[in-house]
């Protein structure tokens, strides 16, 4: 059975201090009332190190928000996979819109993004999704699967165990417009059929796809219901413990 996962993706929010505070909150309460799902938390850099310290024996895995393109080397600022991993970060983040549109990330960039987190023994959550645009236009199926096609189909079928999908649309990241629980059910079905085309029905069926954009724990117990939706990537209910664990508890 594939896994079904909650993940938060806190994005550029909190600071060292109060992403402890939000870290401990939650580790407790998960303490106390076990989750049905893997759960993941998505943070800035610089909690990493501290948080893989303070969760090592909980049951919250840490996920990078992004990694460099590049191994090693001259690119000042840069983060790159193999420190995210000597942080004892078991994940990272890739593909996420927001780096797409205001950090110009290409799917050849991504593909190195990937490719590096891979070798260094990460596992990545990707994700893809259509805008508002590309909706209208009804191109979230062809938007998706290129953005596939361009920066993970080329994995090995080992490297695609590693792999976990999010799809995010664009227009309702941060809106609160949610899609339905049908329009994102009908696109993680087709996700899972460009899947199966590239690595066929087992694996593909073995694959976690997440929903994410506006997913709250009011909307999350009937997204989640849907066959093919896994579980979620949470953004702004990633930001307060009650909000998260709400959105865990839809797995009960
Ligand atoms: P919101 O949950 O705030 O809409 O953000 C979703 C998201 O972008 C998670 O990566």
């Amino acid at each position: 059975m594939r896994k079904k996962i909650v993940a938060g993706n806190w994005k550029m929010n909190k600071t060292l201090q109060e992403g402890v505070a939000l870290a401990t909150e939650l580790k407790d309460i998960l303490a106390a009332e076990k989750p049905n799902c893997e759960v993941i938390i998505g943070t800035p850099f610089i909690h990493l190190a501290t948080l893989s310290e303070l969760l090592k024996d909980s049951v919250i895995a840490v996920s990078a928000e992004n990694c460099a393109n590049k191994a090693s080397g001259a690119y000042t600022g840069e983060v790159s996979a193999a420190m995210v991993k000597s942080t004892g970060a078991e994940y990272v983040i890739l593909g996420h819109s927001e780096r797409r549109e205001y950090y110009h990330e290409t799917p050849e960039i991504l593909k190195e993004k990937v490719d590096l987190a891979l070798e260094n023994g990460l596992k990545v959550i990707f994700c893809i999704g259509e805008s508002e645009a590309e909706r209208d236009n009804n191109q979230q199926e062809a938007v998706c699967k290129a953005e596939l096609a361009g920066s993970v189909f080329h994995l090995t079928p080992e490297q695609w165990k590693n792999i976990v999908i999010a799809y995010e649309p664009i227009w309702a990241i941060g809106t609160g417009k949610t899609a339905t629980a049908e329009q994102a059910e009908e696109i993680h079905a087709y996700i899972r059929k460009c899947v199966a085309e590239v690595y066929g029905a087992e694996m593909a069926d073995e694959t976690s796809i997440l929903y994410g954009g506006s997913c709250k724990a009011s909307n999350a117990p009937e997204l989640f219901s849907k066959p093919d939706i896994d579980g979620g990537l949470i953004g702004g209910a990633s930001l307060k413990a009650p909000d998260f664990k709400g959105i865990i508890d839809a797995w009960k």
